[in-house]
């Protein structure tokens, strides 16, 4: 609508971008639920997931990261397998695949050619295809049998904020669909709407300490030309994406890693006051997580705590709100988002437009 159209009193899109994230959760939640909680699907769409024995979540990019996301929640509410891929290396090393499979693809623009060429590719040995995407009238969109909206409005900002978050909150609200029409038990106690207003509120919680956010960019990142970010299982997901947001637009090298993998090599590469910043939201391993946090300061690294309130400790920086662990992403993104943002606009960038990048990239 007109009024997504200009940046008002934003100094840069990207801001105005992260603070509507609370909105489009929602507007999710209005656009795919009914007034009794139901998420509301064609229904021929639903046949489809309900037939295939694996999903394939294709995409590039932010996209990707919110598809690795996205395979939790298909397993574990749905209990359909489901494998993550890049356009770009499944289209010409396809594996093997299983035997009646569903493909979604996952795209901001819609218009990725390195997502397309596999859409051409599935749809040529005839395997059907949900495209979710935030522009309807795309590429993707109409070439899909299935296609299903992210209702993010339109995304300005070379770095995607607002359709990362919304595509998890899409992968949720199909998952809880598949999972309750299979009657899976942990699909009916996910409340996916309670989930999205959680969302909502974790996401304006960090979104109103911009000061803090704004005070930890400059204290980690001012001057530094490499950073990480760790985590395990969805909050390593969510490293992955934190350390993208960070060097498509500040230009600091920076890496998501799995938080035990660091040990096995990468740990080297901690000096005195190297930035790693340690995601924990998940349970069952947290304490391993900040075990590893410990080991990267004890050889001189700063670690920014961000973590999950019931499982806070004292001295952490950042603190999230409740939510579900394999929705904190939507909340812990918000973060890195900003600390992102900040960095870059502190190192005096344009935000908006960083060197070498494109909205949409529309070639192989
Ligand atoms: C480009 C953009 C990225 C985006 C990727 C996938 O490289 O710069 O921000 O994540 O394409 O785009 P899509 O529109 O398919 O989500």
């Amino acid at each position: 609508d007109a009024a997504d159209l200009g940046k008002g009193t934003y100094p840069f899109y990207m801001l105005k971008e992260v603070d509507e994230q609370p909105v489009v959760m929602h507007r999710l939640a209005e656009k795919y639920l009914d007034a009794k909680g139901n998420v509301v699907l064609p229904a021929d769409l639903l046949d489809a997931l309900k037939q295939a024995d694996r999903l394939y979540i294709v995409a590039a990019g932010t996209s990707y990261h919110a598809g690795l996301v996205g395979k939790p929640l298909f397993e574990q509410l749905a209990g359909i397998p489901t494998e993550v891929v890049l356009g770009s290396e499944f289209g010409y090393h396809m594996p093997m695949l299983s035997k009646k499979p569903m493909f979604i693809f996952l795209s901001q623009s819609g218009e990725t050619a390195d997502s397309r060429q596999v859409l051409v590719k599935t749809k040529a040995l005839g395997y059907p295809a949900l495209t979710i995407t935030n522009v309807g009238t795309s590429t993707l969109a109409r070439e899909a049998d299935f296609a299903l909206e992210l209702y993010a409005g339109p995304e300005i900002a070379v770095a995607s904020t607002k359709a990362y978050t919304a595509q998890i909150g899409v992968e949720a609200l199909v998952a809880k669909a598949l999972g309750t029409a299979f009657n899976q038990p942990a699909a009916k106690q996910f409340d996916v709407a309670h989930q999205l207003a959680l969302a909502a509120d974790g996401q304006q919680a960090l979104i109103d300490q911009k000061e803090h956010l704004h005070d930890l960019a400059k204290d980690m990142f001012a001057t530094t030309r490499n950073a990480f970010f760790i985590g395990r299982g969805t909050d390593y997901f969510v490293s992955l994406e934190a350390a993208l947001k960070l060097k498509e637009i500040s230009y600091v090298q920076a890496e998501g890693f799995a938080a035990g993998e660091l040990k096995h090599g990468t740990i080297a590469l901690i000096e005195d006051n190297t930035p790693v910043v340690a995601f924990i939201t998940d349970p069952v391993t947290a304490e391993h997580t900040r075990a590893n946090g410990q080991e990267v300061q004890a050889r001189g690294g700063k670690v920014l705590h961000i973590a999950a309130h019931d499982l806070a400790k004292d001295g952490d920086e950042l603190v999230i709100g409740d939510i579900d662990p394999l929705l904190s992403p939507l909340v812990t993104i918000v973060a890195g988002q900003l600390l992102a943002y900040y960095t870059s606009y502190d190192r005096g960038y344009d935000v908006d437009k960083p060197r070498n990048l494109a909205k949409s990239v529309t070639v192989e």
